[in-house]
């Protein structure tokens, strides 16, 4: 009985450390990140009392493009009662999305100012960046585009630091982790959202602000 009884304890701490250690090996190297990912729009940091949207937008999807107008109109609507996270999903399937969304990162570090207006530059000039219009051009002529195109949005002071932001490693690396975030959300489409932590159906299409309403209204009118 006694022999039987040390087995188990043995048997136990070996699927102890097992598990233990299997754990670690799921966590990448840079996780956790240092902040938890997502830009805050118009620095409504919400609390308790304040309803949250998290949005997972590409910045090159013409559906992520075609919702931000009406939940832009809705966020207006309902003023600080309604804070925004904005989360970057750069799909595989989109040319250049990953490029792109390492240029919000950067130009977020630079000043989280330049984020939303960047990220509108790019819902209004996607074309740009999608098939035929790169499909021959190198990997860093693309990136040479896009610091000229966000260099418009920054200004040209900052034109150096974009460039040099593409050389830092650091930045590659937080794109990496908003797809990461993205996908342990169960995140597959953009645009997604997210109200109050559960995800809104409809996946992958533009909401309305009709749709907005219908969902918001309730929540505000019960408070
Ligand atoms: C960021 O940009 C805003 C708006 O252009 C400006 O008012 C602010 O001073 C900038 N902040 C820094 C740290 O440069
Ligand atoms: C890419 O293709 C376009 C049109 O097909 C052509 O005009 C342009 O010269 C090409 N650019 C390069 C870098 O090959």
């Amino acid at each position: 009985m006694k022999r039987q009884h040390h087995f188990a304890v043995i048997q136990f701490s070996y699927i102890f450390l097992f598990i233990t250690s299997s754990q670690w090996n799921v966590l990448p190297q840079n996780l956790p990140p240092l902040r938890y990912d997502g830009f805050v729009y118009e620095n409504r940091k919400g609390g308790s009392d304040s309803i949250l949207i998290e949005a997972f937008f590409d910045p090159v999807c013409p559906d992520s493009r075609d919702t931000w107008p009406p939940l832009q109109k809705a966020l207006k609507h309902y003023g600080s009662r309604v804070s925004l996270v904005v989360h970057l999903l750069p799909l595989p399937y989109h040319d250049n999305a990953f490029v792109a969304s390492r240029a919000l990162h950067i130009a977020n570090i630079l000043n989280c100012s330049f984020t939303f207006p960047l990220l509108e530059q790019f819902f209004k000039h996607q074309e740009k960046f999608y098939g035929s219009e790169t499909s021959n051009l190198s990997k860093d002529s693309i990136v040479k585009e896009i610091v000229k195109f966000a260099t418009v949005i920054v200004g040209d002071s900052y034109s150096s630091p974009l460039q040099f932001g593409f050389n830092d490693i650091q930045t590659d690396l937080k794109t990496r982790v908003s797809f990461k975030y993205s996908a342990s959300r169960g995140v597959y489409a953009t645009p997604f959202f997210f109200v109050n932590g559960f995800g809104l159906p409809g996946a992958g299409s533009a909401l309305d602000y009709k749709v907005w309403r219908s969902i918001i209204d309730p929540l505000v009118g019960a408070k």
